[in-house]
């Protein structure tokens, strides 16, 4: 896979794991990360061999503290304006590619770190992992679709109270109001997420996107036009090897091989 100067992108067993990797900034996001992180997801999309990306971040105290605080003090409104655009992009790439996509959080999750795991499918993180959207303490407002995805994953109310106050949650609380799917140890995260993710792998590839598909533009649709979604895409699956030989399979009583075809 290609080689990048703030990520790090590895795929094996049809599983890519893109890893953020500044550390020393608690792998904060500036442009060029963002662009990284942009190349890095395109390359993953476009990759027959992986069928599922992990995203976490490098070390053990941070997934991302953030938008790169330094980096975004002297920027112009347009520049800010364009710096949001660009997050908002970026983390839309992801939402929206045609493969799961699983954060593992380990560790700090603020600002841009939080709204990044929120563009993903769903969060798994460690005890250590502390949440929040604390823009306002630095006089500004989520720029990376904080304040769009969080009302969207833990209702209105509760994102409201994070969006105004900007208070960090621990792990435990994040479990609780339904931000995170689950909890690990900090030496267990990843192998927790991997065996999730094996599972995902060894499913129908086309079935699973067409399920991606139908929950973010489901959410999106009034009650109609999303089941008329759900019914288009489940014809669609007739029309692959994939439905024919897992049927066949449970028919049979063996486990199938999907082509991903
Ligand atoms: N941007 C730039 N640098 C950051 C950073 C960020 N978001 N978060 C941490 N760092 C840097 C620190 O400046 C420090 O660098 P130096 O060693 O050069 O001083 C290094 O990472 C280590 O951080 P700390 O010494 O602060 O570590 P700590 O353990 O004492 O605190 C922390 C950890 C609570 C996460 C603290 O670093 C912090 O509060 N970070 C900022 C969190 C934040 O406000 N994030 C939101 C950013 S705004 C945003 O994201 C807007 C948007 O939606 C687009």
């Amino acid at each position: 896979m290609g080689n990048y100067s703030n990520v790090l992108l590895e795929t094996s067993d049809n599983i890519a794991t893109l890893t953020i990797n500044r550390p020393k900034a608690l792998n904060a996001l500036n442009k060029d990360t963002l662009l990284d992180i942009k190349a890095a997801a395109q390359e993953v999309a476009e990759d027959e061999n992986s069928h599922v990306l992990i995203i976490t971040g490098a070390g053990e105290k941070a997934f991302v503290a953030g938008a790169d605080i330094s980096f975004m003090s002297k920027m112009t409104p347009q520049q800010a304006r364009e710096f949001a655009l660009l997050g908002q992009d970026v983390f839309r790439t992801i939402e929206t590619m045609g493969k799961p996509v699983i954060a593992a959080v380990n560790g700090f999750a603020l600002g841009g770190g939080c709204e990044l795991a929120m563009a993903c499918d769903f969060i798994i993180c460690s005890e250590n992992s502390k949440f929040g959207q604390p823009e306002v303490g630095l006089g500004v407002i989520p720029g990376f679709g904080g304040s769009q995805r969080l009302p969207r994953i833990v209702g209105s109310n509760m994102a409201k109270q994070l969006l105004f106050t900007g208070e960090i949650i621990d792990a435990n609380e994040a479990l609780r109001i339904g931000l995170v799917n689950s909890v690990e140890t900090a030496d267990q995260l990843m192998e927790v997420v991997t065996k999730k993710v094996k599972k995902i792998v060894s499913n129908g590839q086309i079935s699973v996107r067409y399920c991606k598909e139908a929950v973010n533009e489901g959410m999106e649709a009034d009650i109609d036009r999303s089941m008329t979604l759900e019914a288009n895409s489940f014809g669609l699956c007739f029309a692959t090897e994939d439905q024919k030989e897992g049927m066949k399979a449970f028919l049979e009583k063996r486990k199938a091989q999907f082509k991903g075809k």
